[in-house]
């Protein structure tokens, strides 16, 4: 015989509880969209390092993806498609984790209790990416309503005069710490849920996995503090007004530059100043 319970307290609505396969579903999209965004900041912190090597090695990364070298011409526009994408991923995916958020006082409370008494540490872990996930909700958004809106100063100059006179390194260095606790403890916590290199020892292999873990963190954190670090010396050698200016590379100096202004309008320039 099936049991009627009062679902909505106070409200007088009773439903029969049924099984429902909806909560095992929202799961696995949880885990789709959070893989992706987890490999895809990974790939996004090698690409963004990229100025590492020199203006020029970023240069050539981002006229590649305004599709220069494929279509004779930069679209910045074709980056706003990508970022778009991104963006909506990033929303799906945290609409889908904010159902596990504790909803009041009361619920954060137990959690912390259980947390404190078990002393285990993927459940510390879930909390630190509980809050982690959190802050990035407004700070990613920032970034990402950037990028979607002016992919066409994304750049050696364009970045750099962001980063420093745009004041948006405080910004990044927590967004840093952020998306990589969060990306990697999540990659892991995925691994261990589905069950990825489990192997003969599961006990074994989850701690070879939280040393791979904690190892990619401090290699990513490592590469986004000097990535910074290096957008901020540019700007700081280069100067405010210098930076207003499109970085271009010395071989395409001297030669005029065609290509369609975010606007849709057409552009036809010839730079001779010396690049530095
Ligand atoms: C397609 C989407 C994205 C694009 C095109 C993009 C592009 C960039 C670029 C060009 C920079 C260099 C600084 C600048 O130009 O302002 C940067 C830095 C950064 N981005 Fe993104 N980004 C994207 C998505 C994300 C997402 C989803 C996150 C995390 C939620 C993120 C986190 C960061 C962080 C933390 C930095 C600073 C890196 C450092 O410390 O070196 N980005 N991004």
């Amino acid at each position: 015989m099936s049991r009627t319970i009062d679902l909505i307290a106070d409200t007088g609505i009773a439903e029969r509880a049924r099984k429902s396969r909806l909560p095992a579903k929202l799961d696995f999209w949880q885990s789709i969209t959070g893989l992706f965004l987890g490999l895809f900041m990974w790939g996004h912190m090698v690409l963004v390092s990229s100025i590492l090597f020199g203006k020029n090695t970023m240069y050539v990364v981002t006229k590649f993806f305004e599709g220069k070298y494929i279509l004779g011409q930069a679209y910045p526009g074709l980056v706003s498609v990508i970022v778009a994408f991104v963006f909506i991923v990033f929303i799906v995916h945290a609409g889908l984790a904010m159902r596990k958020f504790p909803i009041d006082y009361r619920q954060y409370k137990t959690f912390r209790g259980h947390m404190d008494m078990m002393r285990h540490t993927d459940t510390n872990l879930w909390f630190i990416q509980a809050v982690t996930g959190f802050a990035m909700f407004f700070l990613g958004s920032v970034h990402l309503y950037i990028m979607l809106t002016h992919p066409d100063q994304i750049g050696p100059h364009g970045s750099s005069y962001r980063v420093w006179f745009g004041l948006m390194w405080p910004l990044y260095l927590v967004l840093l710490f952020c998306v990589e606790l969060h990306g990697g403890i999540g990659l892991y916590r995925l691994a261990v849920k589905w069950g990825w290199f489990e192997g003969a020892n599961p006990r074994q292999s989850r701690k070879n996995l939280q040393k791979l873990k904690w190892g990619l963190t401090a290699f990513f954190l490592t590469l986004g503090l000097l990535s910074l670090a290096a957008y901020i010396k540019i700007a700081l050698y280069e100067g405010e007004v210098r930076l207003q200016q499109p970085y271009m590379p010395a071989s395409e100096q001297n030669q005029p530059h065609a290509g369609i202004q975010p606007g849709g309008e057409y552009y036809l320039t010839m730079q001779v100043e010396e690049g530095r």
